[in-house]
């Protein structure tokens, strides 16, 4: 099986992906890490963000065993990101790892922005998870500050503003919920009730197919 989840910048999608994860026995691919460990690679190697040739350079030499460096996480990599995943060469080299980790069994979770709509446009099921910019803003706010980082919650709005702006506004697989992905708003919930509002959803899904 091989579920998709969409959604823009900390709307829960990570954490609800790795909770399916486990709970299906699946495994999962948090793909934000992919263009943020190219965006790091660039900035490490001093490049600008917006030249293609550096930026495919990094993603062809990606490690994706790699991607628990904890760096990867701050704000500064996540706009980087942002910018490096607007370009289309190093959209199309993360695509064939994308592709090849969700096929291999026993099949995966995938969360980003083009899961259903690009790398797994047939998935068995496809959530588009979203919740009201001030309401990210709040919990990416607390997640940052329980992991020491000092912020104030508008900046991060700002930054998750920008975000949502460029991610959606971009030529290159924007971010949009498939036609037949299923709305998730998160804006009243919380991780616990998101989980179980998101098992429903496989769970109707699978019944849907059964039934034939
Ligand atoms: O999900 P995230 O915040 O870790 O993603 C970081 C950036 O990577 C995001 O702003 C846009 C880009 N991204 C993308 O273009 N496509 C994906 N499938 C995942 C992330």
């Amino acid at each position: 099986m091989i579920i998709a989840i969409d959604g823009p910048a900390a709307s829960g999608k990570g954490t609800l992906g790795k909770r399916l994860a486990g709970h299906y026995g699946l495994r999962h691919l948090d793909t934000g890490l992919l263009y943020r460990a190219v965006a790091k690679a660039v900035l490490d190697a001093g490049g600008p963000l917006t030249d293609p040739v550096g930026a495919v350079r990094a993603a062809r030499a990606l490690d994706p065993s790699r991607l628990d460096d904890r760096t990867l996480k701050s704000r500064q990599v996540g706009d980087a990101a942002s910018v490096v995943s607007a370009i289309p060469d190093v959209r199309a080299v993360l695509l064939a790892f994308q592709r090849s980790f969700g096929r291999a069994p026993p099949g995966a979770v995938l969360d980003g922005r083009d899961i259903g709509t690009v790398i797994f446009p047939d998935a068995d099921v496809k959530v588009f998870v979203t919740a009201a910019p001030e309401i990210r803003a709040r919990r990416r706010t607390l997640e940052l500050l329980a992991g020491g980082t000092p912020v104030e919650e508008p900046e991060v709005l700002a930054d998750i503003l920008r975000r949502d702006e460029r991610d959606s506004g971009r030529a290159a697989s924007p971010l949009r919920r498939a036609s037949d992905a299923h709305l998730l708003d998160t804006t009243h919930l919380d991780i616990d009730a998101a989980f179980r509002a998101a098992i429903d959803i496989v769970e109707a899904v699978r019944a849907g197919r059964r039934r034939g």
